[in-house]
């Protein structure tokens, strides 16, 4: 299909978000496709799931290699690539001011909260400690303040008695899977 935009996918580990991005693309009436899928982990599980569908990956460790030059290795890789919009999907690691830049309104993020609430980590057992009775995941774009841009699309889940961050995790990662692609797919469209 003509004119859909090419999304690469940034992944640190399982890539469920990634898997539901790239099973979602498959549809045809889809607007994105995935082109690619990146990691700052050689041995993310994601990856063997990308080769097996035949997806091209490109794995880089920043490790040894210093930000910048791991960087301007995966924008040129996603350049080379011909992607348009970046989604970033459980990537674990700070993107530079640079890159942002360089990327301006064309990176996305799924976050597990509803931001503005719980930016950065260990978000299931802040909400949990705080005893909020909703939770829920948030995409949004993403600017030079970390979990700051604005928000395109949210989930709510219930926090129920009883739930711990795994408990909490596992209801708002199903409800992550069904927000991204479809807030991706709004996004491109916009
Ligand atoms: C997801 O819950 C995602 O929201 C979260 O990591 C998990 C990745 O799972 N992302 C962040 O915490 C980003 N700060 P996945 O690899 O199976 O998609």
């Amino acid at each position: 299909m003509a004119d859909r935009t090419r999304v690469g996918v940034l992944i640190s580990g399982r890539g469920s978000n990634m898997m539901a991005l790239a099973t979602a693309a498959l549809e045809p009436d889809c607007p994105y496709e995935v082109v690619m899928v990146a990691s700052d982990k050689p041995d993310a599980a994601g990856l063997d799931w990308a080769r097996s569908h035949d997806l091209p990956t490109f794995a880089l460790s920043p490790r040894g290699l210093g930000k910048p030059a791991y960087e301007a290795a995966i924008d040129s890789a996603l350049r080379d690539a011909g992607v348009e919009v970046v989604a970033l999907a459980g990537y674990m690691r700070l993107l530079s001011d640079t890159f942002v830049a360089a990327w301006r309104d064309r990176i996305v993020n799924i976050h597990p909260s509803l931001l503005p609430k719980y930016k950065g980590l260990d978000t299931h057992a802040r909400a949990i400690a705080a005893k909020d009775t909703v939770g829920g995941c948030s995409v949004h774009l993403v600017t030079e303040e970390l979990d700051g841009g604005a928000v395109l699309g949210q989930a709510e889940v219930p926090i129920r008695p009883g739930d711990d961050a795994d408990s909490l995790a596992n209801r708002v990662l199903a409800a992550e899977l069904a927000l991204y692609p479809k807030t991706l797919a709004a996004f491109v469209t916009r």
